[in-house]
C-alpha cells in the first residue's frame, strides 16, 4: 500500500478522506496534534501524534514514509473564534503550512492537497460562485485560506511542488457505515446543530428570515462528507498522473435553504423542530454556492450522495449513534441513496 499523509486525519473531514484512501489501498498516515481531533477516528492507517509547525517532525515523518502525496486538512476551522483570536489561525494555517511546504521542498515530496475553502471569496458578487471569482475574505480564518492557497502557488512555481487547493463548500453528514462523523467542539455547523436540536428538544437558532432567497433564509451549498472525501482521492490519482496544478471548488452546486434543511432533519427525526428566529449575522451572505463545472471537467469529479435528506439522515445516524439513540422507525422508509457511493 502507498502511504498517503493526511494532515489533520483525525477531524471530521480527515478521517473521512482517510477511509475513502484505504478502500482505493492507499495507507492513509494521520499527522495529527489531537487539539481538536480524536485518536478514536484514526481508523484506516497509522497515527503520527504532532503539530504541522514542526518542520523537523514532518521531514522526520516524510523520510519514515515517504508518501505519494501529502493531503494538508490540519488547522483551525472557526469563523469566529479566528477573529477575537487570529494570531492561532496565522500560526495554524498559514504558519502549520509553511512548514509542510519547506519540510516537502527539503525532502522533494509531492504532491500537496490543500484544504481550502469558499470562504477565500468573502460575500460573492454571483452565485454560483466560480473558482475566478475575486477573493475578499472577510474574516482571518478565510484570509487565513487565501494567504496559504498563494504561498501553496509560490512554493509550486518556484521548487515544482504539484498541488491542488481544493475549496470546500459545506461539508456535511457523516459515513454511511457510522464508522466516522462530525465531533467539534464546541459545533458550529448547521446540521449538527440542527440534528442536536432534533435528538435533544432544544431550540434551533435560525439567523436571517429577510434575505432576498425563496424562503428568505440563507442558501448555502452542503456537499456530503464522504463525497468530499472520494473527491480527494480522485484528486490524489489525478496529480500523481501528470495533471496540473489547480484551485477547483468542491461543492453539489445546490443551494438549500436553512428552512429546507430543517424540514429535511425534521423529516428523518419524524417530529418538528423548535426554531427560534433571530436577526441576520453580519458577514454572512445571502448565498454561497458553487459552480462545480470545473472540479467534474478536470477530475471527473460529481457528488453522489450530497442530496440533502442523505446528509441529514447520513448526520442523524451518526449523532443519535453518539447520543444513544435509535433512528426512528419512519426514517427507515426512506432510504438512502447510496449506489455511486464510489471513488471512480
Ligand atoms: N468543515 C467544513 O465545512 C470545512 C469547510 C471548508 C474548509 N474546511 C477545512 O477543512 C479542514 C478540516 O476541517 P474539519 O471540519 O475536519 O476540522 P476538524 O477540526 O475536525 O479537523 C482539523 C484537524 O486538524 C488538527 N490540527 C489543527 N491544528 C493542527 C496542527 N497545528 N498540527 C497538527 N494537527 C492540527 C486537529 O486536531 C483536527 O484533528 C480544515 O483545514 C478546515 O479549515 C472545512
Amino acid at each position: 500500500m502507498q502511504p498517503v499523509f493526511v494532515t489533520g486525519g483525525a477531524g471530521y473531514i480527515g478521517s473521512h478522506i482517510c477511509k475513502a484512501l484505504r478502500r482505493q489501498s492507499y495507507l492513509p498516515v494521520t499527522l495529527d496534534n489531537l487539539s481538536q481531533g480524536h485518536a478514536a477516528l484514526v481508523r484506516w492507517g497509522p497515527l503520527e501524534q504532532g503539530d504541522v509547525r514542526d518542520t523537523a517532525w514532518l521531514r522526520d515523518m516524510l523520510r519514515r514514509y515517504a508518501p505519494g502525496a501529502v493531503i494538508h486538512c490540519a488547522g483551525l476551522i472557526s469563523v469566529s473564534e479566528s477573529t477575537s483570536n487570529p494570531a492561532l489561525y496565522y500560526s495554524h494555517n498559514v504558519g502549520g503550512t509553511l512548514s509542510l511546504l519547506d519540510a516537502m521542498v527539503a525532502e522533494g515530496t509531492k504532491p500537496l492537497i490543500f484544504s481550502s475553502s469558499c470562504a477565500v471569496h468573502g460575500q460573492p458578487e454571483t452565485v454560483p460562485v466560480r473558482e475566478d471569482a475575486p477573493c475578499r475574505p472577510l474574516s482571518p480564518y478565510g484570509r487565513s485560506k487565501w494567504i496559504a492557497e498563494q504561498a501553496i502557488a509560490d512554493y509550486a512555481a518556484a521548487y515544482g511542488i504539484s498541488y491542488a487547493n481544493l475549496r470546500y463548500f459545506n461539508a456535511a453528514g457523516a459515513d454511511p457505515d457510522g464508522e466516522t462523523g462530525e465531533m467539534h467542539q464546541p459545533e458550529t455547523h448547521a446540521v449538527p446543530l440542527a440534528v442536536e436540536a432534533a435528538i435533544r428538544n432544544t431550540p434551533f437558532m435560525l439567523f436571517g428570515t429577510d434575505y432576498p432567497t425563496p424562503d428568505g433564509t440563507a442558501m448555502r451549498d452542503y456537499v456530503h462528507v464522504s463525497d468530499l472525501a472520494t473527491a480527494h482521492v480522485m484528486t490524489v490519482q489525478y496529480l500523481q498522473s501528470g495533471g496540473a496544478s489547480c484551485t477547483l471548488n468542491i461543492g453539489s452546486g445546490q443551494g438549500t435553504s436553512v428552512r429546507q434543511l430543517i424540514d429535511a432533519v425534521a423529516g428523518i427525526a419524524g417530529r418538528k423542530l423548535t426554531v427560534q428566529e433571530k436577526a441576520r449575522r453580519p458577514g454572512d451572505p445571502a448565498m454561497l454556492v458553487a459552480d462545480p463545472a470545473l472540479a467534474r471537467a478536470t477530475l471527473g469529479f460529481s457528488p453522489a450522495i450530497s442530496d440533502i435528506r442523505s446528509i441529514a439522515k447520513t448526520a442523524w445516524q451518526w449523532y443519535a449513534a453518539l447520543d444513544g439513540h435509535a433512528l426512528p422507525e419512519g426514517a427507515r422508509a426512506h432510504e438512502m441513496h447510496r449506489s455511486h457511493y464510489t471513488a471512480t
